[in-house]
């Protein structure tokens, strides 16, 4: 960037711009059977040997239930102006449906106030990967039953939080839960069945698209929208059988879900490929799934590198690769282009009334140094470029409204446990203590001058 040194900053954010950190509920929660709490899918994932490594499971996470109020003020310390995080069905309704346990509302209740009251807009999710395990056993998200389950769930928190809770998102990443739960079984259920995987996935939509209406009459002047997990495509060479994989890849992964939620159904390309008869698609369901939304949640990463395989492009093009020259602790690649590339390609091809980042952020193996401190320097050069390509996006037009970082703490990486460390705040799991990185003076500073310092490092 020209012009930079160590001082210099981009120009401003966009006044109002709402800067937070997320997390989900599974992730650092923990009192998993506590005050009333029933079983959820990944509970049981996590308690079927060979599933998580080192035999972890969200037992006990970062016990954010009992520490919720330190959490809290760290977020106010940190100036955050949102945090999003997301409910635990099994927490308000044990058996998915039907009795609700006020301990579990008490808790999201007593949450919100506590944020409301530190100046901090709560925004939440209400589905991120904890099904009911008895929703589970009557069928899961394969079944249909789950989407009139997910809307009663909707109803109860929403007329609970509806009249402090502003901003709410639906479901996060329909595609990972589909997908990799029901197809590549690296997720709860932990199933590997392509046909369950695309019935999930419309489920998933379903009870995003039914859910809204009812979220917005028991929440007035409520925004609602949902977190897609966008990955670009880049072609490993320029073939045109490579290039053909990247966009089969994109349509399998981004655009099966960004063009049924903006109303275009399911991509034609991909359905041919998939030479299944969906016949689970209802009348009168693709329009149910396209309910207009008041803004779309993107979350980001890294990019795929798209390769044809040995059955041409689109048998071989789910197999991505992601090479590096400099990649995060999970193995991704850094490739900061890849925000800006989204957001370009997402509001100009889908043009959604309102954009966020609902996740970016990376694991590094952070380490508490001689003082006590951790000074996460990758972590903060993987923001600062990451925001500069928001930033970027915002003066082309892009009506990016937020940014979450991935995440508030270091907490429960689904199969990988505790061993991926995300957090801007340092988690030691034997005494939960709390420590803020660098990176979370870093963006500390970056939200008070709502400018990102630029630097002279490289990339
Ligand atoms: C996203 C998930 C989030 C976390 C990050 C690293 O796909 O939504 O829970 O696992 O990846």
């Amino acid at each position: 960037m020209s012009g930079s040194n160590n001082t210099s900053k981009l120009p401003s954010f966009p006044t109002d711009f709402t800067w937070g950190a997320a997390t989900s509920a599974f992730q650092i929660e923990g009192a998993w059977k506590e005050d009333g709490k029933g079983e959820s899918i990944w509970d049981r994932f996590c308690h079927t040997p060979g599933r998580i490594e080192d035999g972890e499971t969200g037992d006990i996470a970062c016990d954010h239930y009992h520490r919720w109020r330190q959490d809290v003020a760290l977020m106010k310390e940190m100036g955050l102006k949102a945090y999003r995080f997301s409910i635990s069905w099994p927490r308000i309704l044990p058996s998915g449906r039907g009795d609700v346990n006020s301990m579990g509302l008490a808790f999201y209740d007593r949450l919100v106030d506590a944020l409301l009251e530190a100046n901090i807009e709560p925004f939440v999710t209400l589905y991120h990967w904890d099904l009911p395990q008895p929703l589970q056993d009557a069928g899961g998200w394969p079944g249909r039953n789950v989407v009139d389950a997910f809307v009663e769930y909707a109803e109860v928190i929403s007329r609970s939080l509806g009249d402090r809770v502003k901003h709410w998102i639906t479901i996060n990443e329909p595609h990972i839960s589909a997908l990799i739960g029901h197809l590549e079984g690296r997720h709860a259920p932990g199933h590997t069945d392509l046909h369950e995987a695309l019935v999930s996935a419309h489920h998933l939509l379903l009870a995003h698209g039914l859910a809204i209406p009812i979220i917005r009459s028991n929440s007035p002047n409520a925004q609602v929208g949902i977190a897609i997990d966008f990955h670009p495509q880049t072609p490993v060479s320029p073939s045109a059988t490579d290039r053909k994989a990247a966009w089969h890849a994109g349509g399998v992964i981004n655009r099966w879900f960004l063009d049924s939620i903006a109303g275009r159904g399911y991509p034609e390309d991909v359905r041919r490929a998939y030479d299944d008869e969906m016949n689970f698609v209802r009348d009168g369901d693709l329009d149910r799934i396209a309910t207009p939304l008041d803004f779309l949640g993107l979350n980001y990463y890294s990019r795929n590198i798209a390769r044809s395989g040995p059955g041409g492009a689109t048998a071989g093009a789910h197999r991505t690769i992601g090479p590096s020259d400099e990649s995060t602790e999970m193995g991704w690649e850094v490739y900061p282009e890849g925000i800006l590339e989204m957001l370009g390609n997402v509001h100009f091809t889908y043009d959604f009334p309102a954009l966020y980042i609902t996740e970016n952020g990376a694991a590094y193996q952070d380490k508490v140094g001689p003082n006590g401190q951790i000074e996460d320097s990758q972590r903060i050069s993987y923001l600062r470029r990451h925001l500069e390509k928001v930033w970027e996006a915002i003066l082309l037009g892009v009506p990016v409204q937020g940014y979450f970082v991935w995440s508030l703490l270091d907490n429960f990486e689904w199969t990988y446990g505790t061993s991926k460390r995300f957090g801007l705040v340092y988690v030691d799991y034997r005494t939960q203590q709390r420590t803020p990185k660098a990176s979370a003076k870093w963006y500390q500073g970056v939200i008070r001058d709502n400018a990102v310092p630029c630097s002279n490092e490289p990339g």
